[in-house]
């Protein structure tokens, strides 16, 4: 038998338009405290810096969670079991789902889910090299809204969602319960989750990780507002604006803000919006669990944590979620 490389990109019609951009910023800028949505983070510049991110030295997650991998694939695998369905939520860079399809069973397919096309492509391709025999079937749409999941090749004997690089940590306790929920709903009554996520830690620890010397998360923050000059002709002088990343323990949460160093008026659009010095704009939480605190929150969602692993130096775990009161929960 012939084993046939296949890979098809599926477009969601419903995803939402990014059009009205400007509407977006002038509706964030007139919250108090003023916000813009992280999303704004990720154009080209900006998702090669968050990878440049991911490389420094005081950047552990991404590290950590790679060194997860290596020690656990294996055991994660035969807990998934065979014939799995995997739907990954955000197609990231994609070296730890290479890690994890190198252990599955005979997975079914794999479908990764990303708003961003160019990266969708770039991924959706490089795995199909990687693993001819495994049929991927990208789909092209915003996983934070209900999915409609292309029909698998085969039946699959589970779907597991798999949510790597504690982004997870990046939605609101609400939200994030939110979000659980709707997995739980697409994955059906056999599935599973396979989530990433950061460990509460020493405070200096996390916020060196946000923090780094090189300067790199800054510029990451910032690359922002040079977004927005370009892409709704705003005037955010860049040299009047700094990052600034800190923990707050009460929350359990970083807390990274665009923060203004001078009495200064900003076009955006028609509109003059007036910066007082030291004010801060909201751009990212990034919220940090204990064992406890993950195992509430998959509660919350009608969830329970069927295994976790660490990764040998204990700082980022992977949960594995399945419904509350399945058999294995
Ligand atoms: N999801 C990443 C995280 O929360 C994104 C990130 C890394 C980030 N560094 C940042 C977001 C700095 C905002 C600011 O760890």
């Amino acid at each position: 038998m012939s084993v046939q490389a296949s890979f098809d990109i599926r477009d969601d019609d419903r995803r939402p338009p990014v059009d009205d951009l400007l509407g977006i910023v002038q509706r964030g800028l007139r919250a108090r405290p003023k916000r813009l949505p992280s999303w704004l983070f990720y154009d080209e510049r900006g998702s090669q810096l968050f990878e440049d991110i991911c490389e420094q030295p005081e950047y552990y997650l991404t590290r950590s969670e790679i060194a997860l991998m290596d020690t656990h694939a294996g055991d994660i695998a035969d807990v998934l079991g065979p014939d799995v369905r995997l739907v990954e939520y955000g197609s990231g860079n994609a070296i730890k789902t290479r890690m994890l399809l190198e252990h599955l069973h005979a997975p079914v397919s794999y479908v990764p889910v990303e708003i961003s096309a160019e990266p969708l492509r770039n991924s959706t391709q490089a795995l199909n090299e990687r693993f001819p025999g495994v049929p991927v079937q990208a789909l092209h749409a915003d996983f934070t809204r209900p999915l409609r999941l292309p029909i698998p090749p085969r039946a699959p004997r589970r779907t597991v969602i798999y949510f790597p690089g504690s982004t997870i940590g990046n939605f609101e306790a609400r939200d994030a319960a939110d979000l659980l929920r709707k997995m739980r709903g697409e994955m059906g009554d056999n599935g599973g989750i396979l989530i990433g996520a950061d460990l509460k830690k020493d405070t200096a620890t996390i916020e060196a990780a946000y923090n780094d010397k090189a300067g790199v998360t800054s510029e990451f923050t910032l690359n922002m507002l040079v977004r927005l000059n370009r892409e709704i002709g705003s005037d955010f002088d860049l040299s009047s604006f700094r990052h600034r990343s800190h923990y707050n323990v009460m929350a359990g949460r970083i807390e990274t803000f665009i923060v203004s160093t001078r009495d200064q008026k900003v076009r955006v659009g028609k509109q003059q919006v007036g910066f007082t010095a030291e004010e801060a704009m909201q751009v990212e939480y990034s919220c940090k669990y204990s064992p406890e605190d993950f195992a509430a929150l998959a509660g919350k969602a009608g969830l329970a944590v069927a295994h976790e692993w660490t990764d040998p130096q204990g700082m980022f775990a992977v949960y594995y979620l399945v419904r509350a009161g399945a058999r294995g929960a």
